[in-house]
């Protein structure tokens, strides 16, 4: 196992860390292909430093015919040549653990590209045969078989179902996909798939991950007994509330495979990590976290949480106690590559709806850019001073806005296009970064880029903000340098501000947070500044501002 060097031996460090997430196609072009690689990321390891992060997660890069992104993975236990080669990897790896930072890799468990060996095998191969029993195929109904075997409904098409046909078999079944018909469902029924996951675990394991994001925590499990029970409202889809015996998601049958994933994972010094990403009720969110199954689970609440005080408290105390309930910690995060950026979300009038007004490329409503990239500000510094993890998006630390206008001919994204174009996708979250304030693609690489990318990003590039004391990168790197200072046992207390918008909670080690999110400006209480996420007014505290104190 290769050794780490640079890197702190506490077996908690993933409690309260600072995680960073990198898109990679859209991070760094290091060779001018318009499309961000792995060479990218580590050129750019002295940024990354100067954020004082615990750890970044690389969302895939692993071979794909980006049917979605990335997350449509051909070969788990690859690069996409397109991004670069096992080797890189390995030098990004050991040149981030030299300074210090961690790494997390994406696992997309639920599905895997119909590119993959394992669907091409299957979609060949005869019903009932072992190739098939992969993934979940099914005759379909009607007198022919000409109807799909149920009404479930995928994220991306009307049915979750695809007829073999349209993937080249030759066959009369079905097989089923819970996202793109290129993203078929592997059937977790079957100890075959179970051992594959283990062997690609251990894979980046041994080549020194620190840890795993599962992509879609929630799905690997379904109840295909027959006859298949009928599932037919997209909105029950996730199946909240159903205590572990839904069709398609959240059952229980899930933590034996999380269970055995830990085994694993403690067998390494230190102990890898997971985080889940899953959609289910909060009440069943522990099962995810627990110290026996994943550790951690994404709590995506804030995403949508208005900015308001007392919507923002409710949301804190509920976690808090969730995360009592497993020993896990906290996850706090704001934005990630499947959400409108949140300085957006936060600059906008919130009876606004966000979905048709991305249809209207951004113009049926106006955006008031500079209060909510202030508004993301108080929310990070919010965030990064409670007890948890926070797990930030590339370009947030930039105040970047959504781009609302790409053309409809360069979308990416099967959200838009496979949504009847009813919903414009996510792809205005992943334009590639800006770095510089002009020429070529804005410092992202010497060639174009795979998304274009607006003028407006010269003023958020990295070469625009830093050296500008006030601007969002700087903020956040002197509020990530203070936190690691400043953390602490996992504990707060909320102090009263006889104010309705503003929130005051405090660490044991003296750390105070105030944030006051409306209304009139706030009189400082005594203590040592130590950052505020914007200037002072008159020695108050304005509206859509976060004061961090030292008493
Ligand atoms: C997760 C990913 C998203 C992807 C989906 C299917 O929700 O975050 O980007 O489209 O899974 O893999
Ligand atoms: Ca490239």
């Amino acid at each position: 196992m290769p050794k780490s060097v640079g890197l702190s031996k506490d077996k908690n460090w993933w409690r309260q860390a600072a995680i960073y997430q990198i898109y990679p196609r859209s991070f760094a072009d290091s060779n001018g292909d318009g499309i961000g690689d792995l060479k990218g990321v580590t050129s750019r390891i002295s940024y990354l430093k100067s954020l004082s992060l615990d750890a970044v997660w690389l969302s895939p890069f692993y071979p794909s015919a980006l049917a979605d992104g990335g997350y449509d993975v051909a070969d788990y236990r690859d690069v996409d040549p397109r991004l670069g080669t096992l080797a890189d990897f390995d030098e990004l790896l050991a040149e981030l653990h030299k300074v210090g930072i961690r790494i997390f890799v994406d696992i997309v468990p639920n599905h895997s590209s119909n590119l993959h060996v394992w669907f091409k095998e299957a979609i060949e191969a005869k019903p009932g045969s072992k190739a098939r029993n992969r993934y979940i195929f099914r005759d379909g109904k009607g007198e022919k078989g000409e109807l799909p075997p149920t009404d479930w409904v995928s994220h991306f098409a009307p049915s979750a179902w695809t007829h073999e046909s349209v993937m080249g078999g030759k066959g009369n079944q079905w097989y089923m996909h819970w996202f793109a018909p290129e993203q078929p469902d592997f059937n977790w029924d079957n100890p075959e798939v179970e051992k594959e996951f283990l062997k690609t675990l251990k894979f980046w394991a041994d080549r020194g991950v620190d840890g795993f994001r599962i992509d879609v925590a929630h799905a690997l499990k379904k109840d295909l007994s027959e006859p298949l029970r009928s599932l037919p409202v997209f909105e029950t889809l996730e199946e909240r509330g159903n205590k572990g015996k839904g069709i398609l998601a959240d059952r229980d049958e899930l933590f034996k495979i999380y269970k055995q994933w830990r085994k694993l994972f403690n067998q390494y010094d230190p102990p890898r990590v997971a985080v889940a990403e899953a959609f289910v009720h909060p009440e069943r969110l522990p099962l995810y976290a627990s110290t026996k199954t994943l550790g951690q689970c994404f709590d995506f609440r804030f995403i949508e949480t208005p900015f308001e005080a007392a919507a923002y408290k409710e949301s804190v105390q509920d976690a808090l106690e969730l995360a009592l309930k497993n020993k896990s910690s906290c996850t706090w995060t704001l934005s990630n590559h499947d959400q409108i950026r949140h300085a957006t979300k936060m600059g906008l009038n919130s009876a606004v709806d966000r979905r048709s007004w991305m249809l209207s490329d951004g113009t049926s409503h106006p955006l008031d850019a500079a209060a909510g990239t202030q508004n993301a500000l108080a929310a990070t510094l919010f965030i990064l001073a409670l007890p948890g993890s926070t797990y930030m998006y590339q370009g947030e630390e930039l105040g970047l806005h959504e781009v609302t206008d790409i053309p409809a001919s360069q979308i990416q994204d099967p959200q838009y296009l496979r949504n009847n174009k009813m919903d414009k996708g996510r792809d205005g979250c992943r334009v590639p970064l800006p770095w510089q304030k002009s020429g070529s693609s804005f410092g992202f690489g010497t060639g174009g880029a795979h998304l274009p990318q607006p003028s407006w990003f010269a003023d958020y590039s990295v070469a625009a903000e830093e050296n500008d004391p006030n601007s969002a990168l700087s903020i956040y790197r002197i509020a990530l340098g203070l936190r690691k200072s400043l953390i602490t046992e996992e504990k707060i207390k909320w102090h009263k501000t006889g104010n309705p918008s503003v929130l005051h909670f405090s660490r044991p080690n003296g750390w105070h947070c105030i944030t006051n999110f409306r209304g009139e400006s706030y009189p400082m209480p005594k203590g040592e500044i130590l950052i505020s996420s914007h200037p002072l007014t008159n020695g108050k505290i304005p509206a859509g501002t976060t004061v961090w104190l030292k008493k």
